[in-house]
């Protein structure tokens, strides 16, 4: 009866941390009838490549330097997702702008993770930004994605109060809840679909 699990492919660039739980979560059962079944990435040095050896996670990586254009490079991705079978893409700390190959193959199917509350602090630097705006409220943001950077339907969202003058201290919370609100969001995805 395992063939009923739902596949999910996790795309990641660097360290990893939300593959892992969510991988994790899968394990557990905190995210119902699913498995992490790939991890798919476009970073040699990615730490993210480690955590999969380690967990027993097919990982493939993709240069996208090696192929003449985006949609070459995502149709290479394209064909490794279907021989996995896989349901629903999860990206995590994937620093690339999907493009129409995958986004057309996985309609509502695609969920990012952003470490802001969207639609505030859109893109790379949105721990710091908020940070430097000097705003008292951060959060996380779970999103399907649509093409446009951090734009599309919000999933869940979580936010907490912080007053003190430490970034380290935001970052660590904000990791802290991305853990737990990225397996919460994935469950309630994968009951539609
Ligand atoms: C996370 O903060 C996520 O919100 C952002 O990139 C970071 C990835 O962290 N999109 P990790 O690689 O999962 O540890």
């Amino acid at each position: 009866m395992t063939s009923q699990l739902k596949n999910i492919a996790v795309f990641a660039s660097g360290n990893g941390s939300n593959f892992e739980a969510i991988a994790t979560a899968c394990l557990n059962n905190e995210i119902n009838g699913a498995r992490v079944s790939l991890l798919i990435c476009d970073k040699h040095h990615a730490f993210a490549l480690q955590r999969a050896k380690r967990l027993n996670i097919p990982a493939f990586e993709f240069d996208p330097k090696a192929f003449g254009s985006k949609s070459e490079y995502e149709q290479k991705i394209l064909e490794t997702l279907r021989a996995y079978s896989i349901d629903l893409i999860c990206l995590a700390g994937y620093m690339r702008i999907v493009g129409s190959t995958l986004l057309e193959a996985f309609p509502k199917k695609i969920l990012n993770i952003h470490p802001s509350l969207l639609p505030a602090f859109k893109g790379a630097m949105a721990i710091i930004e908020a940070f430097e705006f000097g705003v008292k409220v951060f959060g996380v943001t779970v999103h399907l994605i649509d093409g446009a950077i951090d734009e599309g339907t919000i999933i869940a969202q979580r936010a907490f109060e912080y007053h003190g003058d430490s970034i380290t201290e935001v970052e660590t919370k904000i990791h802290e809840i991305e853990h737990d609100l990225y397996p919460e969001a994935i469950n309630s995805i994968l009951s539609t679909i």
